[in-house]
């Protein structure tokens, strides 16, 4: 008997296209039971950023547990608490000059969504949404209706209250009046309360927005009272070099929902930054019985501490995704036939092959190269490449190399 096929639920997914059983994993590494080492260019769809297993991180974590620390703990204080909350003000709040308070919400990027609309309507009083196609917001009920795109991959639950707008490379006038009266309207007689951006969307494709796109969605909706959520959840946390991926766009968003790497070890875990004087939940007003995971809080202020004292990792990020890109670029050039672009900003990048079928062979030649990526956009037209931020370059360079052959073959 298979027990993943016999007992194993029909949805299970990524195990059908990586069909290795895998056992072991360091750094940018995943071995599977029979010592076959494969490249993960995917790092945990971007919960892995600092690497499987970072050495670092695991020290902490084995100390934790040895040390009989709290691993649950509601939203009680705790010690590894507070040390999260001080790097979190130290690392990424003050040096941004950032005054917002720190939500802890159930151990999903889709929770952490579902709290910003929460509050967003409980502060303006309005509940319709404006968010944007390609999107990609979580799987509950309310975040799956706002995910414009699923990237093809399932059909979104869309409610009447939420509009799309189309993603902006490059803003034009019609982006903005279009921007402008959107917000303005009215939707299945609802006004709008919340404005949600993936400042770089990751499942819509590894599609940064125009920075003066996100300067005049701030403007406008800092005019008619509308709050801006930015969904963090993929590209925050250093994925495209700074700890946020808005930074240097001017959208200071009243509230960031981050997930995914927060926790440096791939732990559950998800919070909102809140800025302060939005911060009027009633106590106990949202929860979640697992919105307190001590492990993680101690394993994400230890990653803060070795990773964010210093602008190390931001400028590393940044070098390397120019180094992915420019690999990207030639592969466009070699083998694109002027029908290839390519995506991203730091390490969240991808190519746009144009053609579902040419990128999922492009994914499945380099599974048998054993390095592992993941299809994205709409239509699932793109390759996606999402290394550990941590990965040491001569494996960045192994894994373009069996990326440029899974490539050569597919076209
Ligand atoms: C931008 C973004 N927001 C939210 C989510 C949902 O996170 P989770 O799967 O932890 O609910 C994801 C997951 O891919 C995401 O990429």
């Amino acid at each position: 008997m298979n027990p993943f096929e016999e007992l194993e639920s029909n949805v299970r997914y990524y195990c059908r296209r990586w069909p290795a059983v895998f056992s072991s994993a360091s750094g940018s590494t995943i071995t599977d039971e029979n010592g076959v080492e494969y490249l993960d260019f995917f790092a945990g769809a971007g919960a892995l950023s600092y690497g499987h297993n970072n050495p670092i991180l695991v020290d902490v974590a084995i100390e934790h547990l040895r040390a009989g620390k709290l691993l649950h703990s509601l939203d009680t204080f705790t010690v590894e608490k507070r040390r999260f909350l001080e790097a979190m003000q130290r690392y990424v709040l003050d040096p941004r000059q950032l005054d917002m308070v720190i939500q802890t919400v159930g151990p999903t990027g889709a929770t952490a969504v579902e709290a910003a609309l929460q509050l967003a309507q409980r502060i303006t009083g309005n509940r319709a949404v404006v968010g944007f196609e390609g999107s990609y917001h979580g799987m509950t009920y309310r975040a799956a209706s706002i995910s414009a795109s699923m990237a093809g991959r399932a059909t979104s639950a869309h409610l009447k209250d939420f509009v799309a707008l189309p993603y902006v490379a490059n803003v034009t006038d019609d982006d903005v009046k279009l921007l402008k009266d959107t917000l303005r309207a009215t939707v299945d007689g609802q006004k709008i309360g919340a404005v949600i951006i993936e400042p770089t969307q990751g499942e819509g494709g590894a599609r940064p927005f125009d920075p003066a796109y996100l300067r005049t969605i701030r403007e406008e909706c800092s005019q008619l009272g509308i709050l801006v959520i930015a969904d963090e959840v993929q590209a925050g946390v250093g994925r495209t070099g700074p700890f946020f991926s808005f930074e240097g766009s001017s959208l200071d968003p009243d509230i960031v929902c981050l997930s995914k790497s927060i926790s440096g070890l791939g732990l559950p875990m998800a919070i909102n930054l809140v800025r302060r004087s939005l911060d009027t939940w009633a106590p106990g007003e949202f929860s979640g019985t697992f919105r307190g995971n001590n492990l993680a809080f101690a394993t994400s202020a230890a990653m803060l501490e070795n990773y964010w004292a210093d602008s190390e990792l931001e400028k590393g990020t940044e070098q390397r995704g120019l180094l992915v890109r420019d690999a990207l670029q030639h592969m466009a050039d070699d083998y694109g036939r002027g029908r290839f672009a390519v995506r991203g900003n730091g390490l969240l990048c991808g190519l746009d092959v144009g053609s579902t079928e040419v990128a999922e062979t492009i994914a499945q030649g380099s599974f048998e190269r054993r390095l592992i990526v993941e299809t994205c956009g709409a239509g699932d037209t793109t390759v996606k490449l999402l290394t550990p931020i941590i990965i040491e370059e001569d494996e960045l360079l192994d894994g373009l190399d069996r990326l440029n052959d899974a490539v050569a073959h597919a076209v």
